[in-house]
């Protein structure tokens, strides 16, 4: 136990077997404690937020790759203060310093919880703990995939597809700051993604994309939804890359059967294959680095510049009681922005 810290906590906890029936608030879960040999803080969290990825773990959907032992604290955003650091701590922090970051699967929605110094970064001073919390993964996945894998360039056109989720809306604020001279973007929530920026919006409801944008040239695709690979050949321009995050279909199956994988890793290889010989697009699906305290640096940059807005769904946030409330929204892929917990 650490000095000053309780024994016991509330948390949100896995019980047992994959469900989100299983999910359950538990009053007096055991705070962790950090291991001195590791490079690790602990933090007192004062917001987390949930994403798709939460559902689907929680789900089991995940399961040939993330196996879970239970009971387990679930949650991948924190915001909060840290109240203690490992002997073997490498991170630039000092106790009571308030960092955020997307920690991986280590329990965010709780009161406590212990992650590696490199997963959290100093809070932005002009955003709540509320906003930060929303911010790392999406934050860190739009960039991640515009920066590495679209390789962003000034002057380029880019589309993103599922303009007002949690990582288009970041997309596309981020391909702006990062110098598009362009950016489409889809989404029934036109409103919305006008206002962060978007030079031109599809309502995916009133007409096919690839039919309004065909030959329209765009330097990259960057797929928040999932099914655009095909439909995307019409409008990228030779050379283009089309980024993905998503699984193949639109709001495709959310489970990683062994059959879906043999299925990305062979469409994968293939795509690459003939990118490499100039007969299709760049292909490129990838995961977020979670732990990369040098994006999440720039991205803290941004907000604090003002150049980057956290759009938060009108309902958040939630008190840490009503998670499931939250869940229950996201699930319903109805949320118009992102949903946080307060602690
Ligand atoms: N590979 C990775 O490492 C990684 C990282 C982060 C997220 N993801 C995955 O990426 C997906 C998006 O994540 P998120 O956090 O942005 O989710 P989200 O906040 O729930 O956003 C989903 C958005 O998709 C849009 N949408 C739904 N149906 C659509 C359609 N038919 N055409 C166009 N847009 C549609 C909705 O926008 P409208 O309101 O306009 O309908 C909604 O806002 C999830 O499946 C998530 O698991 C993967």
């Amino acid at each position: 136990m650490t000095k000053g810290t309780p024994q016991t906590m509330k948390a949100w906890v896995q019980t047992d077997d994959y469900g989100l029936e299983n999910l359950k608030l538990e009053t007096a879960h055991p705070v962790p404690t950090i291991d001195d040999s590791q490079d690790q803080v602990l933090i007192k969290v004062q917001a987390s937020s949930i994403n798709p990825v939460d559902y689907k773990l929680m789900k089991g959907n995940m399961s040939l790759f993330m196996k879970r032992s239970f009971p387990h604290v679930v949650g991948f955003d924190v915001c909060g203060i840290i109240v203690a650091k490992s002997k073997a701590s490498k991170g630039d922090f000092k106790v009571g310093d308030v960092v955020y970051g997307d920690t991986g699967d280590r329990g965010s929605c709780a009161e406590y919880m212990v992650c590696p110094s490199d997963f959290v970064v100093k809070k932005p001073q002009n955003i709540s703990a509320e906003e930060a919390a929303s911010v790392p993964l999406v934050g860190l996945t739009a960039y991640q995939g515009l920066k590495f894998k679209g390789n962003i360039k000034k002057g380029d056109k880019v589309l993103v597809l599922g303009g007002s989720g949690g990582v288009g809306s970041m997309a596309i604020q981020m391909a702006k700051i990062m110098g598009a001279k362009h950016v489409t973007t889809t989404s029934s929530n036109v409103e919305l993604v006008d206002s962060l920026g978007a030079d031109q919006v599809i309502n995916y409801k009133e007409g096919k994309w690839e039919v309004i944008l065909n030959g329209a040239e765009y330097d990259i695709v960057f797929d928040c939804v999932g099914g655009g690979w095909e439909r995307s050949h019409q409008v990228l321009k030779k050379g283009g890359v089309f980024v993905t995050i998503s699984s193949e279909e639109e709001n495709g199956p959310d489970v990683l059967s062994i059959g879906r994988v043999f299925s990305m890793v062979g469409n994968t290889i293939g795509r690459k294959a003939m990118a490499a010989i100039g007969m299709g697009p760049n292909y490129e699906f990838f995961l977020t680095n979670a732990g990369a305290p040098k994006d999440m640096t720039e991205i803290s940059e941004w907000i604090e510049a003002r150049k980057l807005r956290v759009i938060m769904d009108p309902t958040s946030p939630y008190k840490y009681e009503d998670t499931k409330d939250a869940f229950k929204l996201l699930m319903s892929h109805r949320a118009k922005g992102k949903l946080a917990i307060s602690w």
